[in-house]
């Protein structure tokens, strides 16, 4: 009897070990660019050295932000993420993101377990130990709230940034130095919150007093108010044909079957189980980043970069180039930081000494394109993910939690002027300009057009208000 156990023990353990590849457990720096649900602790820059252009002073800066790490949502929007087309042409709306991992990802990982306890699947002995311990403990009223994580991401920008431009913001704070604007969403409003508590302290925070959100602001959250934009493109399934194909395609099969095979399961998974697996691997990084996720290791790093580029595909055609409604309903924020900045170089004011705005994923990818920022000249299709490799447009650093970009304006000698811009704290070149510092007659050509045209119920078709 014994010697049967054993034996059966042996071969168990032969089985294991040749199907074994290697241990996410020990692999020391692994792929976070988790699109869309990237925590910024993976993206932000740690140099805190002062922003200094040679006989010139930082004067203003205008930050346009996402919120940070959230919790997962129950209440899916119409159009995008949270819905898919059915083989017969239908929408059919996805389940809630947060109730299906909380009631899934349970059954999943005991299941996952299981099969390894049977022999079966590719992880190693550690990342089965590891997922054995994992559970989900998320109640429903921390929904699309900002999470402590998302919390020191934007108290930490605020630091970073006092650091970097202190004549700036390393000042006492006093009404009218500064100016706020978030979304109705908690999110933003505590985004808000916590980016000036980096910046003036807990104490000091308190004392300011921020504005009422406005509902669909037309400033910072221009897509609620925009009809063309929901007809065409939110609403609109052609405007996700590229993802679904990409969904359908052989990218995505061999990426399902993979994490399959990994799993232990003898019947595939479907590709909406390994999305949402996926989804939770990058939520336990974004909530908890210091700690690893079990459920990353059923993902090899080339099926990360091909769950990465659906998410690519979706904002591209919902967010970015892929229509231009898109981004030319984005002219708001580019009116504002011109006018801004007109009015310093102008001589008019020399306040505020900063502007700082909350708000969505969406915004800031519409907006991220409405400057030309990331514009590939070869399209992102479903077909052509091979070629993809070296592209501009990638959600992990155009949408990732906490994405945000600051325009800075500098007085320099002779009282002229230069712009630089900064997206995730990282000097950027702004398309249009000759070198990564604009001269501001550059800035101004650049914005020129864009204000010119700036009618947002034109842009968006928007049917006549009443009166
Ligand atoms: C989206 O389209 C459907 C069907 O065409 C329509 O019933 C619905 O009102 C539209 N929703 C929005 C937000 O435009
Ligand atoms: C994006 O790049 C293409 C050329 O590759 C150009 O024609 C287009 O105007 C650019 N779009 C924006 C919004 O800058």
């Amino acid at each position: 009897m014994f010697a049967v156990k054993v034996a059966v023990v042996a071969v168990l353990a032969i089985v294991c070990v040749s199907a074994e590849t290697s241990c996410y457990a020990d692999i020391a720096n692994p792929n976070l660019y988790f699109a869309t649900k990237t925590s910024y602790k993976f993206i932000k820059n740690t140099n805190i050295d002062e922003i200094t252009l040679p006989g010139c002073e930082a004067v203003q800066m205008w930050l346009f932000s996402r919120h940070g790490t959230r919790y997962p949502r129950n209440d899916p929007e119409p159009g995008g993420e949270d819905f898919r087309q059915t083989a017969d042409g239908n929408i059919q709306s996805r389940e809630m993101e947060l109730d299906a991992l909380t009631q899934q990802m349970p059954i999943l990982r005991d299941a996952v377990v299981q099969n390894h306890e049977s022999g079966r699947g590719e992880l190693c002995a550690e990342d089965v130990q590891n997922l054995r311990g994992w559970t989900i403990d998320i109640p429903p009223e921390l929904e699309e709230k900002l999470a402590p994580a998302g919390e020191e991401e934007m108290h930490d920008i605020g630091d970073r940034y006092t650091a970097r431009l202190p004549g700036l913001l390393d000042h006492s704070y006093k009404d009218g130095d500064y100016t706020f604007r978030f979304t109705t969403a908690s999110r933003a409003e505590k985004s808000c919150h916590h980016f000036a508590k980096g910046v003036w302290g807990n104490s000091e925070e308190d004392t300011i007093v921020y504005p009422e959100p406005i509902e669909n602001d037309p400033l910072i959250r221009f897509y609620k108010v925009c009809t063309k934009w929901a007809n065409e493109v939110d609403n609109n399934t052609a405007s996700r044909v590229e993802w679904q194909n990409f969904i359908d395609g052989p990218e995505v099969a061999a990426t399902v079957a993979a994490v399959s095979n990994r799993l232990g399961f003898v019947v595939p998974l479907s590709y909406d189980q390994v999305s949402l697996t996926y989804t939770m691997c990058r939520y336990d990084k974004a909530l908890y980043y210091g700690q690893l996720s079990p459920w990353c290791a059923a993902f090899s790093n080339s099926d990360l970069l091909v769950l990465e580029y659906v998410d690519d595909l979706l904002y591209y055609y919902k967010d970015g180039y892929g229509f231009e409604i898109n981004w030319m309903q984005a002219c708001n924020p580019v009116v504002d930081v011109a006018n801004y900045f007109n009015s310093i170089v102008t001589g008019a004011t020399n306040k505020p000494y900063g502007i700082f705005y909350f708000s969505h994923s969406g915004a800031m990818a519409k907006l991220l394109a409405r400057w030309g920022l990331y514009n590939d000249t070869i399209v992102p299709t479903a077909s052509n993910f091979a070629f993809q490799s070296g592209r501009q447009w990638s959600t992990s650093r155009m949408q990732n939690f906490g994405v945000n970009m600051v325009f800075v304006l500098f007085r320099c000698e002779l009282n002229t002027y230069k712009v630089q811009l900064y997206v995730n704290e990282r000097l950027t070149h702004l398309p249009g300009c000759a070198q990564d510092t604009c001269l501001f007659s550059e800035f101004a050509a650049i914005v020129k057009p864009i204000i010119e045209t700036c009618d947002l119920d034109a842009i968006c078709e928007n049917p006549p208000a009443y009166f």
